[in-house]
């Protein structure tokens, strides 16, 4: 170090250390107030930016069953032009009438003859790792083989097999490859194996390991990405794609339990919703289906929370409404899936739970009626839903929607009309500037406890502006969307739930962000956002406890030099502060922990720091920005702690 720098840096230090702390924070340790919801901080799954086809949903292989509107997309032909024979797409004699579309390919076996896919913008193998391959299979003429190849992205051969003994009937017939290389990019090729003629459908490659290694099963890193958030509920399937921008397009649970080539494919409205992102090849094969849906609640410990469609198509699109006479078939469905989730095994809806393998109820106790509806319409619907689901199961709480604002007429006269009405919770969502989130931690303190309960279903902050697709999942959002957690635990008797919205994207495929997670083919990372949720979930507690900044509760309006919410955790007996400093310069605090005589060494905290705003994390730098764990060795019922600069920090004492 240079002599001339030493001073200087000595006279910071000095500074630093005798500066006196501009702010104190006062916590009445002893005087826990409302209870926190157990399933607070959960989750918001919706199939955008390829969340399922392509993400969750494990299979390897798009349009497998050849029945998107172009039966070969994402299929290239290869059959050479010096190569006699074809390959055609037909539909007569199929396996499943419910899956129409085959391939024939017929070979005279003087060169290749076959298909190969894409993937969903890229088949990812890892080296090391075994992949499932499936189809349905019919000798036409010569009983040739089936050969099943891999090749990365670059057309270098990562594994081959020849599958024999193909019969003139229908047939599966499986494989397992060994890919010798890595590769995100990768292709699935069928060929005829010398001369000969094959029917082929319902090509699939799934890779063996999956989550809790079912067959056909999730991808396992997405999975264990939600599990790491300890969320106390899944909302799903969505999101608009709930809604359907016409009512035929609408998600119909039903269609999505059983045989997997039963499910009848569907256009995922994200296909052609924003003409600035397009993505021709988004479908939904509902392999992730409501079972599906159901068992990852399970697998992960989340309440399930299913939002159903009302009668009506999305309201940015055709605002479709259903004839007055089918509205009770949309009401069946919600009884239906009730039953189907939790009746006895000899109901009707019950029994096909069983049959799929679940015997035992899945627990539901919430509904969503309808996605983000407003309007006259709108309360007509849920009027409906909301006799005939309280007249027999008037313990599931419902979830109605105040449209897509948080504040605008169509808010205000949903939260009118939803008062009178004595609706359980209401579903807000918010996607506003960090500015917005900043200045309305207050939001919640005057609704009234008495009235529905709030559930922030969809927030995200945007750094540039909704549906800009230059908005990034930045440390300022981050710090913004935790400081209005802050003052939706503070309000923990009226927000009931929260999650962030979207969850998935795929960076080679979206159309919408800000998201919590990115994945590509084989990798994945969480975001500044996704640590924010995962702090205020996994650091929840059980009760709020009163906390004051410089003697203020609560500043209700504008923005705040630091933000600061505490709980109670009444299994460890910690009192937890979760403290936001959105500033960039390091904020030295007097902590006063009201109530109690001492506090034990031993505490933790847990800070999610960065040196810039626009600080992110990526798929070669996913914990750029993440949480790390320190003890706090002088804590004591009054104490100082220095928070850093633009950083979400969460204290766990024990005290008495
Ligand atoms: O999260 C993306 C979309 O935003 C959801 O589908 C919808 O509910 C909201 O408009």
């Amino acid at each position: 170090m240079s002599p001339l720098i030493r001073p200087i840096l000595l006279l910071t230090l000095l500074t630093k250390a005798t500066a006196a702390p501009a702010l104190t924070i006062e916590v009445q340790a002893t005087q826990p107030g409302a209870k926190i919801n157990p399933a607070m901080w959960g989750i918001f799954f919706e199939d955008i930016n390829f969340g399922a086809d392509g993400g969750l949903y494990a299979e390897l292989v798009k349009n497998r069953g050849f029945e998107f509107p172009e039966p070969l997309m994402g299929w290239f032909k290869i059959n050479p032009s010096h190569s006699q024979g074809e390959v055609t797409v037909r539909e007569d004699d199929p396996f499943n009438a419910a899956n129409p579309h085959y391939v024939r390919i017929e070979s005279h076996g003087t060169a290749p003859m076959g298909l190969s896919n894409e993937g969903f913008r890229g088949i990812g193998l890892r080296q090391g790792e075994a992949y499932n391959f499936s189809a349905q299979v019919r000798d036409v003429t010569d009983t040739p083989g089936l050969r099943v190849q891999l090749y990365g992205g670059d057309g270098t051969l990562l594994d081959s097999v020849v599958i024999q003994g193909i019969s003139t009937n229908w047939a599966k017939h499986t494989a397992t490859l060994h890919p010798h290389d890595t590769d995100p990019k990768a292709r699935l090729v069928v060929l005829v194996e010398g001369k000969g003629t094959l029917d082929v459908d319902m090509v699939s490659l799934f890779p063996e390991h999956t989550w809790k290694n079912r067959p056909g099963g999730l991808r396992a890193d997405m999975v264990q990405k939600l599990a790491d958030l300890k969320p106390g509920f899944l909302r799903f399937p969505g999101g608009c794609v709930v809604e359907g921008s016409v009512l035929a397009r609408r998600y119909q649970w039903k269609k999505t339990l059983g045989p997997i080539e039963e499910r009848q494919l569907l256009i995922n409205r994200w296909n052609y919703e924003f003409l600035h992102r397009p993505t021709p090849d988004y479908y939904q094969s509902f392999g992730l289906g409501f079972y599906e849906f159901f068992q990852l609640c399970e697998d992960i410990g989340a309440a399930p929370l299913p939002i159903l469609n009302c009668g009506m198509a999305c309201q940015f699109n055709s605002g479709e409404l259903c004839a007055p006479d089918e509205l009770t078939n949309y009401v069946q469905d919600a009884l239906d899936l009730v039953e189907f989730a939790n009746g006895p095994v000899d109901s009707v809806w019950g029994a096909k739970r069983a049959a799929l393998g679940h015997p035992a109820p899945f627990h539901l106790n919430m509904l969503g009626v309808g996605n983000e509806q407003w309007g006259p319409d709108y309360i007509a619907h849920y009027k409906a839903f909301a006799g005939a689901l309280k007249a027999r199961y008037p313990e599931v709480q419902l979830v109605s929607a105040a449209g897509p604002d948080p504040g605008d007429d169509r808010f205000k006269y949903a939260w009118a009309r939803f008062r009178e009405l004595h609706a359980d919770i209401i579903d807000e969502h918010c996607y506003a500037n960090p500015s917005w989130f900043f200045n309305n931690t207050h939001r919640y303190d005057e609704y009234d406890p008495a009235g529905p309960k709030v559930f922030m279903g969809e927030y995200a902050a945007q750094s540039v502006a909704i549906v800009s697709t230059k908005n990034q999942n930045n440390l300022e959002c981050a710090l913004a969307e935790a400081a209005y957690l802050t003052g939706l635990e503070r309000n923990a008797a009226v927000v009931r739930m929260a999650s962030y919205a979207p969850l998935f994207g795929n960076v080679d495929a979206w159309q919408w962000k800000p998201n919590l997670i990115w994945v590509d083919s084989l990798r994945i990372y969480a975001t500044p956002n996704y640590y924010v949720q995962q702090l205020f979930s996994r650091n929840r507690g059980d009760t709020v406890l009163p906390v004051t900044l410089d003697g203020v509760a609560t500043t209700p309006e504008g923005r705040q030099d630091l933000y600061a919410s505490a709980t109670h955790d009444d299994q460890t007996g910690e009192l937890i502060l979760k403290t936001v400093n959105p500033g960039a310069a390091a904020k030295t605090v007097t902590l006063k922990l009201d109530g109690w005589t001492q506090v034990q060494s031993g505490g933790r905290a847990m800070v999610l720091a960065g040196n810039r705003l626009d600080a992110v994390n990526s798929l070669d730098h996913p914990t750029a920005v993440a949480p790390v764990e320190s003890t706090v060795a002088d804590a004591a019922t009054t104490f100082t702690h220095t928070f850093p600069p633009y950083s979400v920090t969460v204290l766990r004492l024990k005290g008495q």
